[in-house]
């Protein structure tokens, strides 16, 4: 047998800086869940039936649809979690038939062995059918043994294959009042984009009136709560002034939230040294950079690039007058960019003409 060791190095790191992965500190976000629940208790009226997620890169979105996917089971939903893409309709079948498969043999009590067979009959798929006869289907049956249907959909851009398909028969099957749930998640470019009117987005108009939710930074008081525990209660030592220190750093960016506590757990050993802050701090930094900043960066132009860069030599928050200065360009130019690099959310307006970055350390990462 192994004994679990307090004050052990070797104990296993308790954050996690890994997209998608859901950390063992989960914070914030009480509302939304708390909405969600209601949601799924009781009211198939309830907005929070569909919502609509957006923010930035590494602000969470992965984690809420899972999370939610999560809370789901507990009112009796199937969940399929999909992400937008050429295979998003046949990953949704497929994830269909393998979860039911399991809900299913628990409520008719089927053996193991037939529960293949079972399944297929019981969903007497139809590849050949159009998409809501076929999900429709397989969603009655699931709602007469009252069993609901949640998809999330994480990543969405409105010219994802199959995506229009799904929201047309998701409108109708809440026509309909089937026990149905929908979450969407996005980058807010890409989610003001299927918001927007256009001939591409005709069949999203229906989302317009979707719950919104965008995501932002968690309490810096709640990150400060979380290290002191996780650190002192592991056996590492940590002073409530550094726990403060370590939760500032991170400026309430989830990501960020991971990063700085895996690095400093790492670095340090029973005493958590300023030293050991120091370079945890540093290193987390540093894989920011290498992580988030290099793929945002990646997703703009070299002009809104070039925005970013002027921004970033100044005191923040900047005037936009400075930055035309800055740039030597026309007030339409920089009214422009100016617009464009706001609906990323990467910048972010806190009082009338003035900007500032909306992610920790960017300004620093651009110099
Ligand atoms: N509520 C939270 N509390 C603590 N950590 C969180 C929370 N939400 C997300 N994280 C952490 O932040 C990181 C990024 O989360 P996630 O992958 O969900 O971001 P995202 O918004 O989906 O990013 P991307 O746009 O790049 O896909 C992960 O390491 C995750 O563990
Ligand atoms: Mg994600």
């Amino acid at each position: 047998m192994t004994k679990v060791t307090k004050n052990n190095k070797s104990q296993e790191n308790p954050f996690n800086p890994s997209f998608g992965e859901m950390p063992h500190s989960f914070l914030g976000r009480e509302d939304i869940i708390e909405n969600i629940r209601v949601a799924f208790e009781n009211n198939l009226n309830d907005p929070y039936r569909t919502v609509l997620f957006s923010g930035m890169r590494g602000i969470g979105k992965t984690i809420i649809l899972e999370k939610i996917a999560e809370i789901s089971l507990e009112f009796g939903f199937v969940s399929v979690n999909i992400t937008a893409g050429n295979s998003m309709v046949n990953d949704l079948f497929d994830q269909l038939f393998e979860r039911t498969q399991h809900i299913l043999s628990k409520k008719r009590k089927i053996k193991s062995f037939s529960i293949k067979q079972f399944s297929i009959e019981f969903f007497n798929d139809d590849e050949t059918l159009g998409f809501r006869t076929r999900l429709e289907r397989v969603l009655s049956k699931l709602n007469d043994l009252d069993i609901g249907l949640l998809i999330t959909i994480d990543e969405i851009y409105k010219t994802a294959p199959g995506l229009p398909d799904i929201i047309i028969a998701y409108q109708h099957y809440k026509r309909e009042r089937r026990k149905i749930a929908l979450m969407l998640a996005g980058l807010p470019k890409n989610v003001s984009d299927i918001l927007s009117d256009s001939e591409e987005t005709k069949n999203f108009t229906f989302l317009r009136r979707a719950e919104r939710v965008i995501l932002k930074n968690i309490d810096i008081a709640e990150i400060e709560q979380l290290y002191f525990s996780f650190f002192n209660e592991s056996g590492k030592k940590l002073s409530s002034e550094d726990a403060q220190f370590m939760a500032e750093a991170t400026k309430g960016y989830p990501f960020m939230i991971q990063l700085v506590g895996f690095y400093v757990w790492r670095t340090s050993h029973h005493i958590v040294s300023t030293i050991d802050i120091n370079e945890g701090i540093a290193k987390a930094k540093e894989r920011l950079g290498v992580l988030v900043f290099a793929a945002s960066l990646n997703d703009i132009s070299e002009k809104d690039l070039s925005f970013l860069k002027a921004m970033a030599a100044f005191e923040l928050p900047v005037a936009t007058s400075d930055i035309q200065a800055k740039m030597g360009v026309s007030h339409g130019y920089v009214q422009q960019y100016r617009l464009r690099l706001l609906e990323t959310e990467m910048i972010y307006s806190p009082s009338y003409g003035k900007l500032d970055f909306s992610i920790p350390y960017l300004k620093e990462y651009l110099l």
